[in-house]
């Protein structure tokens, strides 16, 4: 971490000047860092430090905290800046830029010691000058979470370039909001990148964290689980220099992130599975069309075509169900076991289905219908043990139980 400022003792301020008691307007201190990801903003970094540093009032003992992932110069912009600066500027310039944006975020709450952390843009559209409200509405609620929310009363996304980013943010934050009904209670807003946060709820759940995209606040809020929300509307401005960041693969990444918080249970994660499977009759179906215009045999070709199912259905379960668990095995032995998975439970299914009409005495559909749905689960737990668990040698994949979001299905 390089320090700098007028601030910095010169070995680590990320705090001990700061870990002091909270006390708002009570001749006590409260102590923020402010963290501010950044990729390539250096026309922005040091408007953004001076209009922070003309917001916060004498009673608030401020750091700001970079956490850089820039190809340009904005490191040497934000020293610069932080010359003048009347309170500490820490970076941390990161090699390897894991997890984006959120992962840049998350370095930075791992590493903040303050009592409260405030996360925020560098491109100005998150006005600095509300940064002392929020530290200071939640002090006053006693809220864990402080939201600036773009959609509460008085809040509004003028900023927002575009009719269709308008509308993208409207229907991803209606659908997000749906899936997690509890979770996001009291938060209008959860895609919004500006708000306060309590250190210790952090702290307390870091390790859970599993940064994906830009989301970062719906990521706290459904897996740190603060028990109070406070909001406080705010109009979110135009960029002050440079261009987005966001791009469509930003849009993909969003759609497995949320997936990834959606099946952080067994039961939930054996419903997608179960989704996936079924939109594999597509391929399947296709496949068997094609292969028959050949003039293939429709026996092998059955064969065939369902490899083509089984194929599709690996590269959506890889990539959107156990998304964080490929590592624990190559490709091509995922690949390898999941293939042999599925078709086995194909060859199973026939003398299961002879067992329970012949041995059992059962109609051939209920029979049908009740092998379909054993081979299924026998499938999904399969899948889960043979397929996603570290193999023999291999370092254990530490899946910690997540919070139970408690409403039905995805
Ligand atoms: N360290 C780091 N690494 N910072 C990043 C990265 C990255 O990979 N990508 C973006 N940033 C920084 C930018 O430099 C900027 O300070 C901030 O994250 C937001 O990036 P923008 O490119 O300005 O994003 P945006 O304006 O599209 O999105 C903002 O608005 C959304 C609401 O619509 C962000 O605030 C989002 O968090 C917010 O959800
Ligand atoms: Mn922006």
């Amino acid at each position: 971490m390089t320090v700098t400022g007028p601030g910095a003792d010169g070995v680590d301020t990320s705090g001990h000047a700061l870990g002091g008691p909270e006390g708002f307007g009570e001749g006590k201190r409260t102590t923020v860092t402010v963290i501010i990801p950044t990729f390539n903003e250096a026309a922005n970094v040091e408007e953004l430090l001076r209009q922070l540093a003309a917001a916060v009032p004498a009673h608030l003992d401020c750091e700001a905290l970079f956490v850089d992932d820039s190809s340009d110069d904005t490191p040497a912009a934000i020293e610069r800046a932080a010359l003048t600066c009347p309170f500490p500027v820490n970076v941390i310039h990161r090699e390897v830029p894991e997890g984006g944006l959120s992962g840049a975020v998350v370095e930075g709450l791992k590493a903040a010691t303050s009592e409260w952390i405030v996360v925020m843009d560098a491109d100005l559209q998150h006005p600095p000058s509300l940064m002392p409200e929020l530290v200071e509405t939640g002090r006053r609620t006693q809220a864990d979470l402080v939201v600036a929310s773009r959609y509460a009363g008085g809040g509004s996304h003028a900023g927002l370039s575009g009719r269709y980013r308008v509308m993208v943010s409207r229907t991803s934050t209606l659908v997000t909001k749906g899936l997690f009904r509890s979770a996001l209670r009291g938060i209008s807003d959860p895609m919004s990148g500006f708000f306060a946060i309590r250190r210790g709820i952090v702290h307390a759940q870091a390790d859970i964290l599993k940064p994906l995209g830009y989301k970062i606040l719906l990521e706290l809020a459904i897996r740190c689980r603060p028990r109070t929300v406070a909001e406080v509307p705010f109009s979110f401005q135009e960029r002050y220099a440079g261009e987005s960041k966001s791009t469509v693969r930003e849009g993909l990444r969003f759609l497995a992130h949320l997936v990834s918080l959606r099946t952080a249970t067994p039961a939930a994660r054996m419903v997608v599975f179960g989704l996936i499977g079924l939109t594999g009759f597509l391929p399947n179906l296709c496949g068997l069309a094609a292969l028959t215009a050949t003039g293939m045999h429709y026996l092998p070709a059955e064969v065939l075509a369902n490899q083509f199912g089984v194929l599709w259905n690996f590269v959506l379960i890889d990539v959107l169900l156990f998304r964080d668990r490929r590592g624990n095995r190559h490709w091509a032995d995922r690949l390898g076991r999941f293939a042999l998975l599925a078709n086995a439970d194909l060859v199973l299914r026939i003398p299961l289905i002879a067992l329970l009409v012949d041995g059992a005495g059962m109609e051939a559909l209920p029979a049908t219908a009740l092998a379909l749905l054993t081979t299924f689960v026998l499938r999904f737990i399969a899948t889960e043990l043979l397929v996603y668990l570290p193999g023999r040698g291999r370092t254990k994949h530490v899946d910690t139980p997540l919070p139970l979001e408690k409403e039905g299905t995805p």
